[in-house]
């Protein structure tokens, strides 16, 4: 039966077997039908090293399977026990500083050790063993939110692995790492393979090749955890989806791009800055981007909230009905489905205060009302489930190790920073109501549009694959200090902008950061933020728009050439909004559907067999008129089914009212 996931992490070592039995009941009553469970059990299924007691466990999964209720089983390796870490305290990690973690709180495990990836496998092999054919077992959770608390480890374990990964990546030719590294600076070159360390917390300044290999090292050994895991599963549980919960819109130090090639599914965690009161893009970006790493293909909200989280400096509750349109923005932007973190609110330790499904007060209460109509909503679109967001016109790249290249130190300005690029430029779509995909390159399938906010580091594949985008007919909209270095953030050769200079048709005189809060004006009135540069436009380059003051006064600020267009300053929002309004038009983009933007989306998902709907979700305080929709009131979500599928098609009967 197709249906839409809808549940949450279900911690039941927490409470007591009265308690579960509640817990089933209300989970029948909200209309849960999947739970990730066991995410931080490991000392409750193995309280001493190898006295494995799976009774509580086995109990759970029995009155879930009895109730209709279907397991995501997690691998409960994201929180390793006391007695591991005391045994080993070797596995715990180190910080840049030498400081190595006490133990006593979840993620305190180093992913080099040993003997925690030992441990791991074997309880991960335990559970499988015995869960594995288990029909309550649906899908398999793998650890959580890989390198959240523990991104990098600078402990002796680690430089050793380290060590063994360059020597890989580099053949054993350390001279070429000394070059790429450019060791010649401050005599840091080294003459043996035992001088290599991590960025360790040094007198000065280090080698930006060292800090950009150390990430890409710490994200494989992450992703080698994963994969270990993953293989025991696979093998003892065949047939189940493997995942683990990304963090994409945290965008930090994982290459989810490398991740979602090694998962069955893509599933994603993501909660609100409560405070921002233009939350709502950020929904929109997080589930663009996680069906984006998912490839276009239905992906799972692992985790949300209902209301209120505890870790934000005030946490404020969601409004009435907000819950419903973060749930539903996801659900229109590609999830096949949505969970919660968590069940039950817990009554002790550091996330009591972070709200759940079922609260503190039970039953009585607003959140557990409000959830039990979602899960009734939720039900209504089953058939949505296997439907997919046609592919946007519009794509925005996303590049981790460009990011991780721009947000190092030593650049021009700490302002220019990659992740507000690219959120800016997906807000300004969102606001002005355009459908945006986020891609790696090559830029897959056929875009109008493609825009590269911000592109610091460029490798040479890059390049050509944006060039061929160019050469197939694509318009390509390229940010501020792009093309400028390589891989190893080594200056491409040449003037600047480096490898994009032919592409671009410009050359830059120079780099021109502006100050704290200071702003440019550009001849046609717009306005520019944080940077400028001194552009000298390649004959056949046209200047569309040029600097009327500040340090770049009188020369270009946004130039073309052919389909490319290069922007030499990073506009405020409303510019953003105009300019990719007018660019999305040239490039003969469908135009926004009426009424679209400013906080009311309209987004569709499609099948195979012809029917389609479209999400209407209206974030805003007042009634939307949409064209195709009519009218969504304040704050609510209205879905549209647009084409019913072929008379021959068989029908499952609908919950729902149709809008
Ligand atoms: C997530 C984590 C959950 C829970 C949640 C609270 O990062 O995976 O276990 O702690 O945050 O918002
Ligand atoms: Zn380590």
């Amino acid at each position: 039966m197709p249906r839409l996931a809808f549940g949450a992490d279900y911690n039941p070592e927490q409470w007591d077997a009265a308690t579960w039995r509640d817990d089933v009941r209300l989970m029948r009553e909200a209309g849960v039908n999947l739970v990730s469970l066991g995410v931080f059990a490991w000392s409750w299924i193995e309280p001493r090293p190898d006295a494995f007691d799976f009774s509580g466990l086995d109990e759970i999964v029995a009155l879930l399977h009895g109730s209709g209720v279907e397991v995501d089983l997690a691998t409960p390796t994201a929180a390793p026990p006391l007695w591991f870490s005391h045994a080993h305290p070797e596995s715990l990690p180190v910080t840049a500083d030498g400081l190595r973690r006490a133990p006593g709180s979840r993620q305190a495990y180093c992913p080099s050790s040993a003997a925690y990836r030992e441990r791991a496998a074997l309880v991960t092999r335990r559970l499988a063993e015995r869960y594995g054919e288990h029909p309550a077992v649906v899908m398999w959770h793998i650890n959580n939110e890989y390198a959240n608390g523990n991104p990098h480890c600078w402990c002796d374990d680690s430089a050793a692995a380290f060590r063994t990964w360059l020597r890989t990546t580099y053949g054993e030719d350390l001279d070429a790492l000394n070059e790429r590294w450019g060791t010649r600076v401050w005599s840091v070159r080294y003459s043996d393979w035992e001088q290599v360390i991590p960025p360790r917390t040094s007198t000065s300044r280090l080698s930006p090749g060292l800090w950009l290999d150390f990430y890409r090292f710490s994200d494989a050994e992450h992703l080698a955890c994963f994969r270990a895991e993953r293989d025991i599963v696979r093998t003892l549980s065949p047939g189940r989806p493997v995942t683990t919960n990304f963090m994409a819109g945290a965008l930090r130090w994982s290459d989810y791009w490398r991740w979602a090639d090694e998962v069955d599914i893509v599933s994603n965690d993501h909660y609100l800055a409560s405070e921002d009161p233009e939350r709502a893009a950020d929904l929109a970006f997080t589930a663009d981007l996680t069906r984006g790493l998912a490839g276009g293909k239905p992906w799972l909200l692992m985790e949300h909230s209902t209301s209120a989280v505890q870790w934000q400096p005030r946490n404020i509750a969601k409004t009435p009905g907000e819950m419903a349109r973060n749930t539903l923005t996801h659900i229109a932007r590609g999830a096949d489905g949505a969970l919660f973190f968590q069940w039950r609110q817990s009554a002790y330790g550091p996330e009591k205060w972070h709200s759940a499904m079922v609260p503190h007060g039970g039953e009585d209460t607003r959140i557990w009302q409000e959830t039990k109509a979602l899960g009734n909503t939720v039900a209504g679109l089953a058939d949505v489930a296997g439907s997919t967001c046609p592919p946007a016109e519009i794509a925005l790249l996303l590049d981790y190790e460009a990011m991780w290249a721009l947000e190092l130190t030593d650049r021009p300005s700490a302002d220019l920073t990659y992740r507000d690029a690219l959120r800016d430029w997906h807000k300004a779509l969102w606001n002005v109501g355009l459908p945006c995909d986020l891609v790696r390159a090559p830029v897959p399938g056929e875009r109008r549009l493609l825009l590269a906010p911000s592109l610091y580091a460029v490798p040479a594949d890059t390049v050509r694959a944006l060039e061929d985008y160019v050469a197939r007919g694509g318009h390509l909209v390229v940010g501020p200090f792009s093309g400028v270095v390589d891989s190893d953030d080594r200056l491409h050769p040449g003037p600047y902008p480096g490898a994009l200079r032919g592409l671009l048709g410009v050359r830059v005189d120079e780099y021109l950061p502006l100050a704290a809060g200071e702003t440019v004006t550009l001849d046609d009135g717009s306005t520019g933020r944080i940077w400028s540069e001194r552009v000298v436009p390649d004959p056949g380059t046209e200047v569309e728009a040029g600097f009327a003051d500040g340090p770049a006064a009188g020369g270009p600020a946004v130039v073309r050439r052919g389909n490319v267009r290069y922007l030499a300053t990073r506009p405020d929002s409303d510019t953003l909004q105009r300019l990719l309004s007018t660019w999305a038009a040239q490039a003969g983009c469908t135009p926004p559907l009426d009424g679209a933007g400013h906080g009311v989306e309209a987004t569709r998902r499609t099948s195979p067999d012809g029917r389609s709907w479209l999400f209407a979700v209206n974030h805003t305080r007042h009634a939307a008129h949409l064209a195709a929709v009519g009218v969504t009131p304040a704050g609510e979500v209205a879905v549209v089914r647009e084409n019913r599928a072929p008379a021959t098609e068989p029908h499952t009967p609908r919950t729902q009212p149709e809008s």
